[in-house]
């Protein structure tokens, strides 16, 4: 039986001046998993992601992650603290909160630098990131002067420098144009392939279609209101417009996995 890595029961979160986003919130995510998290503009994906990667704590509950909890408290202590951000990468909805160094191949070999590795080991790594991912052309110029499809590939070369073992990915594929939406599903199908846990939010339906057997959703009241097969979610017209993830021009055909944007005839 697959190991559970994280573990939320009856978590509650409130953001300060008393936003309550979260209350008695109960998840399970296994290991090997790819799951999808979906929900419409303020459902709560972004909040989820965070407690998952450890940003933000729940203010009621139990939050466990790799068979242990963690809390403010556990995370003060920093050798805890950098082995949780090894083992689980983040990459942020917007990749201008992500990237913080003049150069790219600098921004790639931060996370490593921060391991104890030699020079070698770590030039080794980002080498090898950078190949993986084509940015030879990128590595000398400065992430801030970057397209934002760019930037993405260069948060997410960062992130999986340090061999993740989960990779959250909050709205990845959010302005990226179809080849580099492609690139990026091929790239996690293939990372969750060899064992990698993959959590991804999204309001792309489509994408939650490619790459999640999995799906959770989240309602515009923050419930988790669906934990089930992505099929099963996608071929739910009701549902999807009750979450407001698709509108009354929306509609699904077939096998329940087409979805249109638009009306035909
Ligand atoms: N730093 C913050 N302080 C106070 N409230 C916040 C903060 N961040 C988010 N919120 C509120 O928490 C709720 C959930 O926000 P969250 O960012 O998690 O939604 P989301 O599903 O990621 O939305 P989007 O699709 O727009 O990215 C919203 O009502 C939002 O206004
Ligand atoms: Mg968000």
């Amino acid at each position: 039986m697959a190991k559970t890595l994280f573990c939320l029961q009856g978590v509650g979160f409130t953001y300060g001046r008393g936003i309550e986003v979260f209350h008695n919130l109960n998840l399970k995510i296994d290991e090997g998993e790819s799951v999808c998290l979906l929900g419409a503009n303020g459902s709560g994906k972004s909040t989820l992601l965070k407690i998952l990667c450890g940003l933000v704590f729940p203010d009621e509950g139990r939050f466990e992650a790799f068979g242990r909890e963690i809390n403010e408290e556990v995370m003060e202590n920093d050798r805890i603290a950098q082995e949780f951000h090894r083992r689980v990468g983040f990459i942020f909805q917007n990749s201008d909160a992500q990237l913080f160094t003049t150069r790219v191949w600098d921004e790639i070999a931060f996370g490593p630098m921060q391991l104890a590795l030699s020079r070698g080991e770590v030039k080794q790594r980002v080498d090898d990131v950078i190949q993986m991912l084509k940015l030879e052309e990128l590595k000398e110029r400065s992430p801030y002067l970057l397209s934002g499809g760019e930037k993405k590939k260069v948060a997410v070369a960062s992130v999986l420098v340090l061999n993740p073992e989960v990779l959250i990915l909050d709205e990845p594929t959010n302005g990226l144009d179809p080849r580099t939406q492609r690139w990026l599903i091929d790239l996690l199908l293939e990372l969750n392939h060899r064992g990698c846990t993959i959590i991804t939010s999204t309001h792309n339906l489509e994408l939650a279609h490619a790459l999640s057997h999995r799906a959770l959703v989240l309602s515009e009241l923050h419930q988790l209101v669906f934990d089930g097969l992505t099929s099963d979610v996608l071929a739910d017209r009701n549902l999807l417009q009750e979450v407001n993830l698709i509108d009354e021009y929306c509609h699904v055909h077939g096998e329940g996995q087409h979805i249109h944007r638009y009306v035909h005839n």
